[in-house]
């Protein structure tokens, strides 16, 4: 049996307390296996992007336990000692604003990612040039963030969430900005890093348009996986 690479277990987050309380996830549970990609949909405020950030490391659960690729990271309470590091080596995040910094170059903005994880600047610039040429914005190099149009900025962004080649790759409307058939090469994009890197995707989207490419749906309603 092959294992899950992300396991969600009985999750639950509330922010807030009393009168002000919100509860943005109850109980979901949801694996994704290494190859899949699954997309997540459901209404404003369902929870899709706090659930996204749960499985990213970034938000603490207020309950439940998160298996990704066979360690326990939390169990009532965080069990990585390291999570920065963590995160910076083994998830991608492709978020909608695309947030490259603006006072970097195109191949800055992803070698940087490398140079945190201790690449030389050297080793760093040459793997941010083939992932640029992967994604076919190479001839952007050496742009500033706001000279991309939408579609390459969010090539950019997608070179810089492969960069580590994360096995967990995590992408909140990365379509959004984008024309249908842009839409549908990012989605071919992700399809084959996820079968190349036997990596598992999860991404957040409202768009119809790209529902079949998906190898699975889940749908979020009022913080509840809807059956
Ligand atoms: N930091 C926070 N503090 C308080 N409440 C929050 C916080 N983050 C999210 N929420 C609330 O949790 C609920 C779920 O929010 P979330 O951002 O996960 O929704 P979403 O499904 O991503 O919505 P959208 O489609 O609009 O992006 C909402 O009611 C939201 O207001
Ligand atoms: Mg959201």
């Amino acid at each position: 049996m092959p294992k899950p690479l992300v396991s969600v277990r009985n999750v639950s987050k509330h922010f807030g307390e009393g009168e002000a309380r919100v509860d943005a996830l109850v109980d979901v549970s949801l694996d994704v296996m290494a190859g899949e990609v699954v997309g997540l949909k459901g209404p404003s405020g369902s929870g899709k992007t706090t659930l996204l950030n749960v499985i990213g490391c970034i938000l603490e659960p207020s309950a439940g336990q998160l298996v990704l690729n066979d360690e326990v990271v939390f169990d009532r309470k965080w069990l990585t000692r390291d999570l920065r590091r963590m995160r910076l080596e083994r998830i991608g995040f492709i978020f909608q604003a695309h947030n490259l910094l603006p006072f970097l170059s195109v191949v800055e903005n992803v070698a940087l990612v490398l140079r945190l994880a201790g690449q030389s600047e050297q080793a760093a610039t040459a793997r941010a040039d083939e992932l640029l040429t992967y994604l076919e914005v190479s001839h952007r190099r050496k742009a500033m963030p706001a000279q991309l149009s939408g579609g390459e900025a969010q090539r950019v962004a997608i070179a810089r969430a492969l960069a580590n080649q994360p096995r967990v790759i995590l992408a909140d409307e990365p379509t959004a900005a984008l024309d249908s058939e842009r839409a549908r090469i990012v989605m071919d994009l992700l399809r084959r890093v996820a079968v190349e890197n036997e990596a598992s995707i999860i991404t957040v989207t409202h768009d119809e348009k790209i529902f079949s490419r998906f190898d699975r749906l889940v749908s979020l309603r009022d913080g509840r996986i809807d059956a």
